[in-house]
C-alpha cells in the first residue's frame, strides 16, 4: 500500500490567494499531481501558472517533481517564477534532530576520559542505573554483567531491580527526559522513592538523573540494544529494541523516526528470536519465575571493543571494582580480613550488592564477583593507609541541614618514596 502524505500548496497569483492541502500518495505521478493543483484552484488545464517550491525551483516535469515534492512541502502557484510574493505565507517545518543525536551521544561525552578506555565508564553508567532500580530490594541486589562474544557478540546488563512500566520504558527511550521532567509533567512515570535521610557517604544509589547514560553508554558498546523489563505489578514482560540500522530504515522509508513499538509477552516467550540464537532464547528462558527485573542487551560490539574487553579482562574489572567499591564493602570500604571482624551492621548491608561479570568467548568462560577483588586501587588506598581523618561537617541552607563528610588518609613519604598507591595505567585502544 503506498503511504499518503500531504502538501501545502498557496496561491500567490494574486494577494487574495487561498491556501490549500494537497493530498497525495508515493506513487502519485507528476501528470496527476498537476491535475489535482489544478482542480483545487479551479485552473483551466490549458491556462498556464507555474509551480515552485519556496526557494522558487520549479515543478515542471517528473524528475523535478519527484526531487522536490515531499510529505508537509509548501509550494506555490505563481504566474511567473521570479513573480513579486504578493502576500506573505507560513512554511510548516519539522526539525526533530537527526538519530545521530542518540546513536552517537557516547562519543563527545567519552572522549573526556582522556588517558583512559572509556569502556568501563560505559559500564558503569548501566551498573548506576541497576543500582538506582534495585534500590529498594529487601534481598539481594543482583547486576550481573554478561559478555557473549561468540557468533554474535553481545553485552548485556542485567539487574533483579525494580523495573520498569511500559511508559516507564518509553519514557526510558527519551533522550534527556530527566527524572525531574518525568516526574513533574508525566504520571506514571518512576517516582523516587529514595530515603530523604543522609545515608552514610551518600551510598543511597540515587545517582540517575538526566535521562542520558545509560543511551549513551548503550551506544557507545554497540550499535542496537534491546531493554526487556518487568514489574512486580504486572504479569507480562516489555520488551524495546533499538537500532542504528532500524533508525537508518526508517529515515530512507520517509518514516517518523523516533516511533517505534513495545512488544509485551510472557514471561520466557521467545517466538519472536531468530532460532539460531540461543544464548537469546537461553536468556528470555531465564525471564520465568522472576518477580522483577531489568536486562539492557546491547548487540553490535565492534571487534576492537571484544577485543579490548577479552584481553584485558584484569584491568577493566579492576576499574569497576574501584568505582563501586564502596557500594561493594561499605562505607568502611574494603578493609584487611582483621579489621573485617568488626565492620558495622551498615557495611553488612552492602554486603547485598553483588555485582558479578561472566565473559564467554570460545571455550573461555571468565566469571568473577566485584568484591573479590583486593587489588584495586581503592582498596589499596583503604589498606595502606598510615592514618585516617573522618569528618563530617553540618550546615544550614535555605532552613535546611545540610551535611558534607569525608575521610581523609595520610600515605606518608618513607624511604624516599611517597607511598599513595598509584592507578595502573589503563591500556588505550583508541
Ligand atoms: N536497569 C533499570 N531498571 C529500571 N529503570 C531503569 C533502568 N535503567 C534505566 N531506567 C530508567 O530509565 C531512565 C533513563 O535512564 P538513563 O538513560 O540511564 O538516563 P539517566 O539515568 O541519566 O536518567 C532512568 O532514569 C530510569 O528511570
Ligand atoms: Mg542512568
Amino acid at each position: 500500500m503506498s503511504r499518503a502524505f500531504e502538501v501545502v500548496v498557496y496561491d500567490r497569483r494574486s494577494s487574495k490567494g487561498a491556501r490549500k492541502v494537497i493530498q497525495l500518495v508515493r506513487d502519485t505521478r507528476y501528470a496527476e499531481f498537476r491535475r489535482r493543483v489544478h482542480q483545487a484552484f479551479d485552473v483551466a488545464k490549458t491556462n498556464k501558472i507555474v509551480v515552485t517550491n519556496t526557494s522558487r525551483q520549479e515543478i515542471s516535469d517528473s524528475p523535478s517533481y519527484h526531487d522536490l515534492v515531499e510529505p508537509n512541502v509548501t509550494l506555490y502557484v505563481l504566474n511567473a517564477k521570479d513573480q513579486v510574493l504578493v502576500a506573505p505565507t507560513d512554511e510548516r517545518i519539522e526539525y526533530t534532530p537527526h538519530y545521530d543525536t542518540l546513536v552517537k551521544s557516547g562519543i563527545y561525552e567519552y572522549y573526556a576520559s582522556e588517558g583512559h578506555n572509556p569502556l568501563p565508564y560505559a559500564f558503569a553508567e548501566l551498573i548506576d542505573n541497576a543500582l538506582a532500580a534495585t534500590a529498594d530490594n529487601k534481598g539481594l541486589r543482583n547486576i550481573e554483567l554478561l559478555l557473549h562474544f561468540d557468533d554474535v557478540p553481545c553485552v548485556c546488563v542485567l539487574d533483579n531491580g525494580q523495573g520498569m512500566t511500559s511508559r516507564q520504558l518509553n519514557y526510558w527511550a527519551i533522550y534527556r527526559l530527566s527524572k525531574f521532567h518525568q516526574n513533574k509533567e508525566r504520571p506514571g512515570a518512576l517516582n523516587s522513592s529514595f530515603s530523604k535521610q543522609p545515608v552514610a557517604r551518600s551510598l543511597n544509589s540515587d545517582i540517575s538523573y538526566f535521562g542520558v547514560g545509560g543511551k549513551q553508554a548503550i551506544f557507545f558498546l554497540g550499535n542496537a540494544c534491546r531493554m526487556v523489563t518487568k514489574t512486580r505489578h504486572c504479569s507480562d514482560v516489555h520488551e524495546l529494541s533499538i537500532s542504528e540500522k532500524e533508525f537508518k530504515r526508517r529515515e530512507s522509508e520517509h518514516q517518523s523516526i523516533y516511533e517505534s513499538y513495545i512488544r509485551n509477552r510472557q514471561p520466557g516467550d521467545f517466538s519472536h528470536l531468530h532460532k539460531s540464537n540461543s544464548f537469546l532464547q537461553k536468556l528470555v528462558e531465564n525471564e520465568k519465575g522472576k518477580e522483577h527485573f531489568t536486562s539492557v542487551i546491547i548487540f553490535g560490539i565492534s571487534s576492537e571493543t571484544v577485543e579490548y574487553l577479552t584481553e584485558n579482562f584484569k584491568s577493566w574489572t579492576n576499574q569497576l571494582a574501584h568505582t563501586y567499591h564502596y557500594y561493594l564493602h561499605g562505607p568502611d570500604g574494603n578493609v584487611t580480613p582483621e579489621k573485617q571482624q568488626a565492620v558495622t551492621r551498615i557495611a553488612k548491608k552492602f554486603k547485598n550488592i553483588n555485582i558479578t561479570v561472566r565473559m564467554e568467548y570460545g571455550k573461555t568462560v571468565k566469571t568473577l564477583c566485584l568484591r573479590d577483588v583486593d587489588d584495586d586501587l581503592q582498596t589499596r588506598m583503604v589498606r595502606s593507609a598510615k592514618s585516617t581523618f573522618e569528618f563530617k561537617i553540618q550546615f544550614q541552607k535555605s532552613h535546611k541541614v545540610r551535611e558534607v563528610e569525608g575521610i581523609i588518609r595520610y600515605h606518608p613519604f618513607e624511604y624516599n618514596q611517597e607511598t599513595l598507591p598509584k592507578c595502573e595505567p589503563i591500556n588505550n585502544i583508541y
